[in-house]
């Protein structure tokens, strides 16, 4: 049996480069299986054309919202009952922005309003739009509503720059397609009394009903998770910053891991050069203020937040504007606190479930448990990063030490950080269903 066989696919198409692609996605999605309808915004259409898409689906192309022809054959209505899955690529910023405020301005954005299928994003623009705070928010409200993020992917853009922002390649977005109906049994969605598929308020009554919870979730799915991961830079001057040697990997390695755990994850990421892991909504920062900010806001409504990133404690009081010359034998830079972000998440009066990092040089336990208790933690997660074989910092691999309220603790083995990520994710999920 071919992966998508039977599953309805509306396919849909928005403006940007990137519609090229679509034509061949939709050919590996039939290729696996899939029976694929298009609907094209009018933005598409000026990047491809509804023929080659029809050509290539053997289906009509779906265009207008009020055709009265188009209404005949297979109405909006219809189309959107008649899907299995939406999947949007390219996702656009201006379409997200419309999805996330609910227009109804275009047969694509009501479809998504009118169905009860699981909406499934690969969005695509330019890495400034992609990094815009307006995006990040849209994107948050969409990832609360259910939708599930296909990337962006990172590299070298159409306009010419390189970042993160660009769809993923029509056989990555297929395949997370599939692992997507392979873990969610598609139409049994519905929910006692409910609609077919979990509606954000659902969600939230799974994280703030524990006992229900408990009885019911051992995993993470459905939930949404913020992580953070990489270094934070501070600027010194136009062209030097303070920093530390995080790689990002163990972020990264939690946020893919937790994907596939089927939860919703927002990864804030730090200066790092990792591909985003598929599924994940990725904000992009550099400095410890602009994690703070980005964190703030993306933990609200989240269920659990893990602070993997290593956040600069001090950054330079007054950058200077010009670069700085080398004029004295010494020079004193001032450095001020940083804003602990951890500490103001888990000091919030709704605060998700919060886990800590430590990355201790000596009498890790000791340290550990101080900051688990100083910073009002539900969890940290301890690993000796001044071990002569492995320092942690940019390795592949990691153990830990994990300690919870009450003297709880649990060894983590050395392993490929992957796995360790998913170990780490067991633990938080079974600490979850004993809060
Ligand atoms: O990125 P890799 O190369 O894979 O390396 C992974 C890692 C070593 C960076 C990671 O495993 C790790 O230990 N991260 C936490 C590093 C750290 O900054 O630890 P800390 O003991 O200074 O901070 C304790 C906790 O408070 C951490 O969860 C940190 O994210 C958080 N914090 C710290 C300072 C600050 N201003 N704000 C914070 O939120």
């Amino acid at each position: 049996m071919q992966p998508l066989e039977n599953k309805k696919i509306l396919l849909g198409i928005s403006g940007g480069i990137a519609a090229y692609k679509s034509a061949i996605l939709a050919r590996r999605l039939i290729d696996a299986g899939a029976d694929v309808r298009v609907v094209m915004t009018s933005g598409a259409q000026a990047f491809i054309t509804p023929l080659t898409l029809q050509a290539l689906t053997g289906n009509p192309v779906h265009t207008d919202l009020l055709d009265t022809d188009a209404e005949a054959a297979m109405g909006h209505i219809e189309l959107a009952r008649w899907a299995d899955i939406i999947l949007i690529a390219p996702a656009s910023a201006n379409l997200m922005a419309r999805l996330s405020h609910g227009f109804s301005d275009d047969l694509l954005t009501t479809l998504c309003l009118a169905t009860d299928a699981p909406v499934l994003i690969a969005p695509a623009m330019n890495r400034l739009m992609w990094s815009n705070p307006a995006t990040a928010a849209n994107t948050k409200i969409l990832i609360d509503r259910n939708f599930t993020m296909i990337g962006p992917d990172e590299g070298a853009q159409a306009c010419g720059e390189t970042g993160a922002g660009r769809m993923h390649e029509p056989e990555t977005i297929r395949d997370a397609v599939i692992q997507f109906v392979n873990n969610h049994s598609l139409n049994k969605l519905a929910v006692p009394g409910g609609s077919a598929i979990p509606s954000t308020a659902q969600h939230h009554n799974a994280a703030n009903q524990p006992s229900a919870y408990a009885e019911h979730h051992r995993s993470l799915a459905g939930l949404h998770i913020v992580v953070t991961a990489g270094p934070t830079v501070e600027p010194i001057d136009p062209v030097r910053y303070l920093t530390n040697r995080s790689s990002g990997k163990m972020g990264f390695a939690l946020a893919a891991a937790a994907v596939k755990q089927q939860a919703k994850v927002t990864l804030i990421a730090g200066p790092v050069s990792l591909p985003t892991p598929s599924g994940v909504a990725r904000i992009d920062v550099d400095t410890a203020k602009s994690m703070h900010k980005a964190a703030l806001s993306a933990v609200h409504g989240a269920d659990v937040f893990i602070s993997v990133a290593a956040v600069a404690d001090y950054r330079v009081e007054s950058v200077a504007e010009e670069k700085i010359k080398k004029s004295k034998d010494d020079l004193t830079l001032t450095l001020v606190r940083n804003p602990d972000i951890l500490a103001s998440i888990a000091a919030m009066p709704e605060k998700p479930f919060c886990v800590g990092f430590a990355a201790e040089t000596e009498h890790v336990k000791k340290h550990a448990t101080g900051k688990l208790i100083k910073k009002k933690l539900d969890l940290i997660a301890a690993n000796h990063v001044a071990q002569p074989d492995n320092p942690v910092f940019g390795s592949d691999s990691n153990s830990l030490d994990v300690y919870w309220p009450g003297d709880g603790h649990q060894h983590i083995a050395s392993a490929p950080k992957k796995q360790v990520a998913a170990e780490l994710l067991d633990i938080i999920a079974e600490r979850l269903a004993t809060r």
